[in-house]
């Protein structure tokens, strides 16, 4: 990276669930060009993700298999950092701190945490409860300008600022305070079953999303299956049609044809016509990212050297701001 200040980008996913085709064409996807003009950091953070009860065994191999496919998607490990939240024990040290300047009040009006805690009733924990904290110090560690997020973490942004306003009102400029950084093009895909809803990563059908590891044979049966509606137009309408613009979304973000040019040649034909071509153009467009995935998953000492240097390059600066802050507090200096 060069010495001239850059502004930074950070953003960061839990090694849960499985990676899915709106997770590479909404994001992984667009981050690969902002290494050109941001510092870019992106971490898997297991710290958020044991919030909710985790097999070991899944985890461990959950945060290899996500490091390979954001390598296969583009993410070189070279021009961002790549790294592990737990490695960096800065991120649990400012969020203690973050913790005592965060009210009640404004953690019980996260409707992630409503949502979660009513998920998980018989473990609604302390961390669960001040995950935004965490995720404040994630970002304000870094000085991070600009952070990539989908709606649904809208809300913890906003509240990661007003925590970086408050401590700098009080202790001076310690923070940048970030904002939510929208892709310019980003393609929103939504569920084959439910194309309304996003694409999760975590949904419990498996035929409601297309995952990064699909076999060409899974991917033709999903689509197939995807849920369209009694016509036969081809045509972009969201409200009418929401099952045939989340297919032509996804054949012109994975194909790179235009709107007009897929009306034009699959209008009026029916569906079947259609869907296989999405199909043909997803398993075309995974096709080089599993066969890189597949190769770095067989070099293990790679990974974990991706990690080793991720983690280093992320606790220069991540420590930097935390005696800035331990400073600020007045905290005896190391
Ligand atoms: N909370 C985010 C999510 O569930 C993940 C996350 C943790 C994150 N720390 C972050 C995202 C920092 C952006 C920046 O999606």
């Amino acid at each position: 990276m060069s010495d001239t200040p850059r502004p930074i980008v950070l953003s960061g996913i839990q090694p849960s669930g499985r990676l899915t085709l709106g997770n590479y064409l909404g994001a992984i996807k667009n981050w690969v060009p902002l290494s050109a003009s941001y510092d870019c950091y992106y971490m898997l953070v297991d710290l958020h993700a044991i919030t909710v009860r985790q097999d070991p065994a899944v985890l461990r191999e959950r945060a290899f298999e996500f490091l390979a496919l954001y390598i296969a998607c583009g993410l070189d490990p070279a021009r961002n950092v790549l790294f592990v939240q737990s490695h960096v024990p800065a991120h649990a040290r400012l969020a203690w701190v973050l913790n005592c300047y965060t009210q009640m009040g404004e953690l019980n009006r996260m409707t992630q945490f409503k949502d979660k805690s009513a998920k998980h009733v018989d473990n609604i924990n302390a961390g669960l409860y001040s995950y935004p904290v965490l995720m404040a110090a994630d970002i304000l560690l870094y000085q991070a300008k600009a952070v990539p997020v989908g709606d649904d973490q809208k809300q913890h942004l906003e509240l990661t600022r007003d925590i970086a306003q408050r401590f700098n009102n009080l202790y001076g400029p310690v923070f940048t305070v970030p904002e939510p950084m929208i892709p310019p093009v980003g393609a929103r895909i939504m569920g084959l079953q439910e194309p309304t809803k996003k694409m999760s990563k975590s949904d419990d059908a498996e035929t409601n999303a297309l995952y990064l590891l699909d076999s060409p044979d899974v991917i033709v049966r999903k689509l197939k299956r995807a849920v369209t509606d009694t016509g036969n137009e081809v045509r972009y309408d969201i409200n009418e049609k929401p099952g045939v613009a989340n297919l032509m979304s996804i054949l012109s973000a994975t194909s790179g044809e235009s709107f007009d040019s897929i009306v034009d040649r699959y209008n009026g034909q029916g569906y079947g016509k259609f869907k296989q071509a999405v199909a043909d153009a997803v398993v075309a467009c995974l096709e080089p990212v599993q066969a890189k995935y597949n190769e770095l998953r067989s070099n293990d000492d790679y990974l974990r050297g991706v990690l080793r240097d991720g983690a280093a390059r992320a606790s220069a600066k991540a420590d930097a701001t935390l005696k800035r802050v331990h400073d600020a507090l007045g905290f005896i200096p190391e």
